[in-house]
């Protein structure tokens, strides 16, 4: 297939890159490079630097290379810059999506997978998190991605030609297993790459928000997806996807670790005892968030490889300590 592959040039949109050409397919990437890089677009891609906003520049790129499929990747990602900045959050990630999809409709194209996230479930009411329950998020960034999941399901209803998968990731961790794709996020807010960043020296001391939540030993539980297990399910789920669909699925290894297991992992996997300190809680962390992947693995066939933190982390610690800079300095 032709897939082009919106926000390629960032964390987990280049490892999608990787796989698809893996796999044979054709792609193409679009990105700004606000928040990617050009060097972690595989050279087999296309690239286009230009923004989801721009609807013209993107129907010719559907029509140039006779597109079939869509994933959609790009999108502003921190919590914290959503509350403060709102207006920012729902232009690029609703409107831009939405952008995305007045260029489909003009080419033609029919079928997309969206980058969803566990922040539209806000503070679950139970766990294992599945699909159906209640979605209220907590931050404008989970709205901003609830909203586009909203347009999708009302675009198919109108039109039975297009079809869409909303995937819904918890935390997704690790890197390509040949070290040549990693995380490289600026501010680097996710837990694992801090941590590494520490035991590389890179940061004085790790912080753990919050040690009173009511979990066995007091720290935030989350479920770890390795990068290349999540990307495997975007080519399983785009596979898939037949006319008039409406999809939806969570992507997690349906098992939680908690804040110090991670961190007592990574201490394992570097082999460094690097300085931990421990400071209040920050507002609008739920103490426990972990998926059922029920559902993605009895519809799609798909299953996570990784399992085991230590594993994930090995991956990432292998990123890090050869790209210690991120894509700003090679090997
Ligand atoms: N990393 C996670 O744990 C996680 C969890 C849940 C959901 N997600 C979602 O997965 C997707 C990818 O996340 P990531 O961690 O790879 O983020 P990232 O910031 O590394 O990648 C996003 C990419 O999109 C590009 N982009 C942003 N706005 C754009 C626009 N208007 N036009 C063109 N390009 C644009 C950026 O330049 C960047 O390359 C996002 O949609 C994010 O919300 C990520």
């Amino acid at each position: 297939m032709n897939v082009l592959v919106a926000g390629g040039a960032g964390y987990i949109g280049s490892h999608a890159v990787k796989q698809l050409l893996d796999a044979g397919h054709r792609v193409v990437v679009v990105d700004n490079l606000y928040r990617g890089h050009r060097p972690a677009v595989d050279p087999r891609a296309a690239f286009h630097q230009l923004d989801i906003a721009d609807t013209e520049a993107l129907t010719q790129a559907f029509f140039t290379h006779a597109i079939d499929a869509v994933m959609q990747f790009a999108a502003l990602t921190y919590v914290g810059e959503s509350v403060a900045e709102p207006l920012s959050y729902y232009y690029n990630n609703t409107a831009g999506t939405i952008s995305l999809l007045r260029a489909m409709k003009a080419a033609g194209v029919n079928r997309i997978v969206f980058s969803s996230t566990a922040a539209v479930y806000g503070e679950p009411e139970r766990t294992p998190i599945v699909e159906t329950i209640r979605q209220e998020p907590v931050n404008p960034y989970g709205w901003s991605k609830w909203c586009v999941e909203r347009v999708l399901r009302d675009y198919v209803a109108a039109n039975r030609d297009f079809s869409f998968v909303a995937l819904r990731y918890f935390n997704v961790a690790g890197a390509a297993a040949d070290g040549s794709l990693g995380e490289d996020h600026d501010p680097e807010t996710h837990l694992i790459p801090a941590l590494l960043l520490t035991a590389l020296g890179k940061r004085e001391r790790a912080t753990v928000f919050g040690a009173d939540y009511p979990t066995p030993d007091g720290t935030c539980i989350r479920d770890y997806i390795h990068v290349e297990d999540l990307c495997n399910a975007h080519i399983s789920a785009m596979n898939a996807l037949q006319p008039g669909d409406a999809r939806c699925y969570n992507l997690g290894i349906g098992h939680g670790y908690s804040v110090r297991e991670v961190i007592d992992a990574a201490k394992r996997v570097t082999g460094v005892d690097f300085p931990v300190e421990y400071g209040p809680r920050r507002a609008g962390d739920p103490a426990v968030l972990y998926a059922s992947a029920q559902k993605a693995m009895s519809e799609l066939g798909w299953s996570p490889r990784y399992t085991d933190l230590d594993g994930i982390v090995a991956t990432a610690w292998n990123w890090f300590r050869r790209h210690p800079n991120g894509y700003g300095e090679s090997d």
